[in-house]
């Protein structure tokens, strides 16, 4: 029975409406055809968005137009300098600058005819290779390489004073041909941050009204954002204590009463004190030749006044007015007294952002990229730069430095001898 029904239903159907069938066959194809279409239109659209997507976030980072195209396809080493970085520092992006050639073209180099690479067995080629010293310790017990051929340079860098670089350095004696640093006596010069110019077209003209709105929200005196308190840069804590004996001082992080609320974690925490507080104390935890670090670079970068403690010569590469360095008063009590007057003389307290108008801030990764930039050039015109032999990096990177030290400090800051410390 079943089967007979089975027989007989599609002859029926084809015997009594044989157009029906061809009309739904075409309709059939016709739907086929339009889906088809949609598809190919939707990942062309996607695709297309997807490139440009891409495309601008690489030209907001850069802010500026892209000069060749990043994501050609990679390049032969030929007629490339090769730069081998031989360790990392735990940054998304290698040295926060990329590998390969595309960088040296995305950040327009005046030269980019070099590429960046992390294949140790790209050593033998290599023209250059990047040493980040202080990551060197975790991994001590592996054998340094040797200079594969006479022209290849060995290059030191590093972000971190002397205090905690961590290393022995006089087993790199006669090891490396370049620095690459923050001290401006490297040969490849990148400071944590830097004050330039701004165009014609940059420059502020209404400063006053936005200054003056600035101060109507500043309620409290100063923020100090600290985590270690006594075990490392223990006269910098005594300092801070001291002062917030003569002025109100609101200690945030682990070493204070103060937090930022849990929504307000990195920059936020930043804005807020900014909004409430005149002053923020960017104090260093070392006190090095040169040596300076976010806590000013971004201080700088928000509406705050950065108090600065640290063996830098803040004079040397920050306008007047735009920092207050504890050294130029003879104690923490005498510091006090300055700050109190600022905070009550409006005018006066507003001095110190007059600077912005003209003014404004590179920050390090800008900064680093033109350092490899830099080391571009270096690589393509030997004739033009002295590379060092028999180089000294201890002498040069710990001695020269003139890190100050706890009772050295003491006397500088004038800290009364009861609070010197041990
Ligand atoms: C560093 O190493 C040298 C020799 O390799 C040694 O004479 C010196 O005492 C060491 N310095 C420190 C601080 O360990
Ligand atoms: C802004 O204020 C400063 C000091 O308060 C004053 O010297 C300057 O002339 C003012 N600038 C303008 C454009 O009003
Ligand atoms: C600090 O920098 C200023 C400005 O460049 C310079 O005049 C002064 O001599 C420097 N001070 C020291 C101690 O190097
Ligand atoms: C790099 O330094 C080493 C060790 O001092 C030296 O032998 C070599 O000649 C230097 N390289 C160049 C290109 O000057």
């Amino acid at each position: 029975m079943a089967q007979q029904q089975h027989q007989q239903r599609p002859t029926v159907s084809v015997q009594v409406n044989p157009s029906i069938n061809s009309i739904f066959q075409t309709f059939i194809w016709v739907i086929l055809l339009i889906a088809g279409c949609i598809l190919w239109l939707i990942a062309y659209t996607a695709n297309n968005y997807n490139y440009h997507f891409q495309r601008k976030h690489v030209e907001d980072q850069e802010t500026g137009s892209v000069s060749g195209d990043p994501y050609a396809p990679p390049m032969e080493h030929q007629g490339h300098k090769i730069i081998l970085f031989w360790n990392n520092f735990g940054t998304l992006q290698p040295y926060e600058f990329g590998l390969g050639h595309a960088p040296f073209v995305k950040h327009r180099c005046t030269i980019h005819n070099c590429m960046t690479t992390e294949d140790r067995t790209l050593l033998p080629k290599a023209d250059a290779v990047i040493f980040h010293v202080r990551g060197l310790i975790e991994d001590s017990k592996e054998q340094l390489p040797k200079r594969a051929h006479p022209e290849q340079l060995f290059v030191f860098f590093t972000l971190e004073s002397p205090i905690h670089t961590y290393h022995n350095l006089t087993a790199f004696y006669d090891y490396f041909n370049l620095t690459f640093t923050y001290r401006e006596d490297s040969d490849i010069y990148c400071p944590m941050g830097k004050v330039t110019r701004r165009p014609e077209s940059r420059i502020i003209r209404n400063m006053n009204h936005t200054l003056s709105k600035l101060y109507s929200t500043k309620s409290k005196i100063a923020a100090w954002v600290i985590s270690k308190c006594d075990k490392e840069g223990s006269m910098r804590w005594q300092y801070g204590t001291e002062l917030a004996k003569h002025i109100q001082v609101d200690v945030y992080g682990k070493c204070g009463t103060f937090s930022c609320p849990k929504t307000h974690f990195g920059l936020k925490c930043y804005t807020m004190i900014s909004r409430k507080y005149r002053f923020y104390l960017g104090f260093e935890n070392s006190f090095c030749k040169d040596y300076t670090t976010e806590k000013l670079w971004r201080t700088l970068q928000y509406d705050l006044v950065p108090v600065v403690l640290g063996g830098a010569n803040y004079s040397h590469f920050l306008p007047p007015k735009s920092y207050i360095d504890v050294r130029d008063f003879n104690s923490p009590k005498h510091l006090a007294h300055y700050l109190h007057y600022l905070a009550n003389n409006p005018v006066h307290y507003l001095e110190y952002f007059q600077w912005k108008e003209t003014l404004r801030l590179r920050t390090v990764t800008n900064l680093r990229r033109d350092g490899f930039c830099k080391l571009c050039e270096i690589l393509h015109a030997p004739e033009k730069y002295t590379y060092k032999k028999e180089f000294d990096v201890h002498k040069w990177w710990d001695l020269d430095a003139n890190c100050l030290h706890d009772e050295a400090l003491a006397r500088t800051l004038g800290l009364p001898p009861d609070t010197r410390g041990p």
